[in-house]
């Protein structure tokens, strides 16, 4: 389904929203050769590594860095402050957030699943993967467990498989309101260094993140931005943990050193991705990745077809859901336009599959790859047979020739 129908030529468009293509100068980084991880020099790189997460995520305490995918820190967040049995909140915003509470409920705590009830009437999609965290929702549960039952709420930021991105800050207002001691745990994994996020400011207690996002670099490096809260609940905490223990970590980190071998020729990348990252200035990163988003949900309208995101509030910077009509199988499309156009486009996820596919906007892209992505969508909708209402391209050209970048 996925094979090309012509001989490959020029490059591939890798617009799924993560792995974002990474850029030549992260590649040409991690080609250097590895170094001794006990060594000096390494740790100095792991020192300055550090020092810019930091800064990437808004924390004065320490970050940990794991050698494994977003799924990985998922784990190390729930097993570091948690006990067997706890009562955890999630919310499902999607399918990330389906995942995270599946892997609570297999690591023997007792996540509650709130839920946005019914179907969107236009769609015929679920309501719950159509809009972000209702932080009220939260407030109103965390006020009628008088007793703290609920230890932690945790929710993703940028849910992923459908594109909506949630108001952390209202969270941590919500918890506060009730007067509730649970901690907050959160995703960014597809959100960090796309747009705003402030661990400390936020009160966050457990921030999660990957690499193969914003930071434009591989899968394979994941992190865990902790609060003192977080590190305190740590020391009382239950679930069995070794590889994933934030202890041993914080420790060898002050040297600059893992207690393990880390992913060195990742972190080469990771010092890199930082370099870039905070000489272009992380607010110039954020306003970069919105201009992107207004242009090609200006083209999604253009069409006429729903953004999943059902609230304008909430629409991701990060990414956009499509939804396909009723008759159109969004993946079979996906896989033409993959054979078509060599453009790679993320696909529908969980309840959505099949439904809507996926058109990623971060990292290492610019006006004309989105274009030209916009294009093959476009001409991929017209061969299934789509009726577009009009040009999107067109829309999206419009869009960025009138908002000139930094401007
Ligand atoms: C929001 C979110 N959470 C969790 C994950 C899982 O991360 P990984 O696939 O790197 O294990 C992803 C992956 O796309 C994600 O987007």
């Amino acid at each position: 389904m996925f094979e090309l129908d012509h001989h490959p030529s020029g490059r591939h468009f890798l617009q799924i929203p993560g792995p974002s293509p990474v850029p030549d100068r992260i590649l040409r980084a991690m080609s250097l050769p590895t170094i001794d991880h006990r060594g000096p020099e390494f740790g100095a790189l792991g020192l300055k590594i550090l020092a810019g997460l930091q800064q990437v995520f808004k924390t004065r305490h320490p970050v940990v860095v794991y050698p494994s995918s977003g799924t990985g820190a998922w784990e190390a967040a729930l097993v570091n402050a948690l006990s067997p049995g706890d009562a955890v909140l999630m919310v499902e915003t999607g399918h990330f957030a389906t995942l995270w509470q599946k892997m609570a409920r297999r690591l023997g705590l007792a996540p509650e699943f709130l839920s946005l009830p019914g179907t969107d009437a236009a769609t015929g999609l679920p309501n719950a993967w159509r809009h972000g965290v209702r932080a009220e929702l939260i407030e109103q549960r965390l006020r009628a467990d008088a007793g703290h039952a609920i230890k932690a709420v945790c929710v993703v930021h940028n849910e992923t498989s459908t594109g909506a991105t949630s108001d952390i800050a209202a969270v941590r207002r919500a918890i506060d309101a009730a007067g509730h001691p649970a901690l907050l745990m959160v995703d960014t994994i597809s959100g960090l260094a796309c747009t705003d996020y402030r661990h400390d400011e936020w009160g966050v207690d457990v921030t999660v993140s990957g690499s193969q996002k914003g930071l434009m670099l591989p899968p394979g490096i994941s992190f865990n931005a902790l609060s003192p809260r977080a590190l305190a609940a740590a020391k009382t905490a239950r679930l069995p943990r070794s590889y994933w223990a934030w202890d041993e970590i914080v420790e060898a980190n002050r040297g600059g050193y893992w207690p393990y071998t880390p992913n060195t020729n990742l972190l080469y990348g990771l010092h890199e991705s930082l370099e870039m990252l905070l000489g272009e200035g992380l607010e110039a990163v954020f306003a970069r990745h919105r201009r992107w988003a207004t242009g090609v949900r200006s083209a999604v309208r253009a069409w006429g077809l729903p953004i999943q995101c059902a609230d304008r509030a909430c629409e991701s910077p990060v990414l956009t859901g499509v939804v396909t009509p009723d008759d159109v199988d969004a993946d079979a499309l996906r896989g033409l336009i993959h054979r078509r156009f060599d453009l790679s486009l993320g696909t529908g996820l969980g309840k959505v599959k099949g439904r809507m596919f996926r058109i990623g906007h971060l990292g290492d892209c610019n006006d004309l790859t989105l274009l030209a992505t916009l294009a093959g969508c476009e001409m991929g909708l017209r061969l299934a047979g789509v009726a577009l209402k009009d040009s999107g391209v067109q829309a999206a050209m419009a869009h960025f020739a009138a908002t000139p970048a930094g401007g």
